[in-house]
């Protein structure tokens, strides 16, 4: 009989903000986790101070906008491990108005936010599907359902996101698969320019408080599904 493979979290974008507190969030509860990020210093940090728990975190460095990187990376990971929960985190924004957007940057924003999305998602799905479960949870944004100036790539991304994944949840009503998307407000992390951070941090949400979340979500069980979860600053948005 073929052995059974271990389980892993993949969570992208892990280098820092809410995919670094995620990733430790779930180390620290004892899962294994992929990280993968473009820069692999910020991965290497994320396992300092985790002592024997280090072992539980596998670095990967990978571009989530290469569909090429993406499908290798994943070829790597699934030699070991049954990928039982991707968390679609990676996300980049310009906060600038549409017309000052070059053609670059929102080809970055799309790549990045909603079709790096959907390339993890299109590598780890067969798996998934083959064994009857899996969780695909997707750090979405307030951004998909309110307007907010100076996020118009962004905004259509995040809302790109919302829909192709509303659509799949449906799809895979039969086949024990969590599609779980979390829209979070403002939260403290690099994303955000230092002029925001200077003026607002104070009534943000901490990452790790949206993490928190995240893997409580991911956690529970029973018959029933978070499909969609908004978490808002205490004071609300900004
Ligand atoms: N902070 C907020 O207020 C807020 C609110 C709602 C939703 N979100 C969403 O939360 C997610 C995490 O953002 P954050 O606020 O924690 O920002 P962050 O600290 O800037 O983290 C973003 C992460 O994405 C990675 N990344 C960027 N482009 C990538 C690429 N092409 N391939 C792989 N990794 C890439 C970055 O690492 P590398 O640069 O090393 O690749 C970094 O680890 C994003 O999807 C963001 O849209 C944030």
């Amino acid at each position: 009989m073929a052995e059974k493979k271990k389980e892993i979290i993949w969570v992208t974008g892990a280098g820092s903000g809410i995919g670094r507190e995620t990733a430790l969030a779930f180390v620290n509860a004892g899962y294994e986790v992929a990280v993968t990020s473009r820069n692999t210093e910020m991965l290497e940090k994320l396992k300092e101070g985790l002592g024997d728990k280090k072992s539980l975190v596998k670095i990967f460095k990978c571009d989530i906008s290469n569909h090429e990187e993406v499908t290798a990376v994943y070829a790597k990971m699934a030699k070991d491990y049954f990928v039982s929960c991707l968390i679609n985190n990676a996300g980049v924004t310009s906060f600038k108005p549409a017309g000052e957007d070059s053609v670059e940057e929102i080809q970055r924003i799309i790549n990045t936010n909603l079709l790096g999305a959907i390339y993890g998602i299109k590598t780890v799905l067969p798996a998934m599907v083959s064994a009857g479960r899996g969780s695909i949870i997707n750090t979405v944004s307030v951004v998909a359902k309110k307007i907010f100036l100076n996020s118009s790539a962004y905004s259509a991304s995040k809302s790109g996101l919302l829909a192709y994944t509303d659509v799949l949840r449906e799809e895979l009503r039969n086949n024990n698969i969590k599609i779980i998307n979390i829209l979070p407000g403002a939260t403290k992390t690099p994303i955000w320019p230092n002029r925001a951070l200077e003026k607002f941090s104070e009534r943000m949400m901490t990452p790790g408080d949206v993490a928190n979340v995240i893997l409580k979500l991911y956690a529970l069980d029973g018959t029933a599904v978070p499909e969609e979860i908004t978490l808002r600053p205490l004071k609300g948005d900004l």
